[in-house]
């Protein structure tokens, strides 16, 4: 099925509604876009789990080549980036070499890489492997985690990340993980959300709050109201595609606001995560597919 789709004509035109394209300059001109509304932009090549150095070094020239053009364009934007795109499955060591490469590249470009979070069995590898990042010699700021709220580990590793200054992406988590590391119910998962955020945008460290859950921004934002926190203080992250209205509406109130833009022909597995998260959008898009 992902082979398939991924070639196909139809498969690629349903995945235009959450993934920016299939070239480098597919994902440039919607940066281009997303910018000009005022709103930044983390650019995602997408792609999991290579198998040989090879493909690792071809993702990862994929990187630099988007640091470069959004250094020359001028372009208000960083990228995320996948440990097992580079290699963190058969080396790790390999993953941390390449990673090391981009985040000095980011640096001389004054750009960001956010290390993107994967499975719970990838979680401690890629925290000690960001805090090693982080420790080098004028690397503070430009290497970032991401953590999960649906792990019951992450309220210890948000202290963690806090106490050493690395900026932190708070999601909830998209794969699927068993009641020993996660709450197994919603409900918690977005309580333990809501409190970490609270923790995080009244910390000194700068962090992105990415979710679309409207009743959570909500209360983020009157937390920050009430206890007088600079709206520059920290940002909302959202996807590509998703609650557009909010992106701009939260934009229009001042807040930062930055759009993860994902681009690249393997699209398939990032595109049935969304699809998973959120049922209607199949009927969504079949409805828009037919309709254009
Ligand atoms: P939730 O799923 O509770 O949805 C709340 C509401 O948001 C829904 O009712 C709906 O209105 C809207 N919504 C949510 N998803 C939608 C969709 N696909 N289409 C349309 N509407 C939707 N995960 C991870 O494990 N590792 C990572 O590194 C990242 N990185 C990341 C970056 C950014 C910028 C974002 C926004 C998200 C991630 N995620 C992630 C994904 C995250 O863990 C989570 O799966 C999704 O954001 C969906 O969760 P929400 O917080 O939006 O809430």
């Amino acid at each position: 099925m992902r082979s398939f789709s991924e070639r196909s004509t139809v498969g690629r035109k349903l995945s235009g509604r959450f993934v920016a394209g299939m070239t480098v300059e597919d994902a440039l001109s919607a940066c281009e876009a997303v910018n000009r509304e005022g709103i930044a932009v983390s650019l995602d090549s997408l792609g999991e789990s290579v198998a040989v150095e090879s493909q690792a070094r071809a993702s990862a020239e994929i990187y630099h080549r988007l640091l470069d053009a959004i250094q020359a364009k001028g372009f208000n934007a960083n990228v995320s980036a996948k440990l097992t795109q580079m290699g963190m499955d058969f080396d790790p060591a390999l993953a941390e070499r390449i990673m090391g490469e981009i985040m000095a590249h980011a640096a001389a470009a004054n750009s960001f890489v956010r290390v993107d979070m994967e499975g719970s069995e990838l979680t401690e590898p890629t925290l000690a492997m960001v805090e090693r990042l982080h420790a080098q010699a004028d690397m503070q700021g430009r290497v970032g985690a991401v953590l999960q709220s649906y792990l019951y580990r992450t309220e210890a590793d948000t202290e963690r990340c806090l106490g050493q200054g690395i900026r932190i992406r708070l999601c909830k988590g998209a794969y699927k993980e068993g009641p020993t590391v996660a709450f197994p119910e919603k409900t918690d998962v977005d309580a333990n959300y809501l409190k970490l955020a609270k923790r995080m945008v009244a910390s000194p460290v700068f962090c992105g709050m990415a979710t679309h859950d409207e009743a959570i921004i909500t209360e983020i934002c009157r937390f920050v109201g009430e206890q007088g926190i600079a709206k520059s203080a920290f940002e909302f992250q959202m996807l590509y595609g998703v609650r557009r209205d909010l992106q701009r509406r939260l934009a229009a109130e001042g807040f930062g606001v930055r759009v993860y833009i994902p681009f690249g022909t393997e699209w398939y597995p990032y595109f049935m995560r969304r699809l998973a998260e959120r049922p209607a959008n199949v009927l969504f898009l079949a409805k828009n597919f037919f309709r254009n």
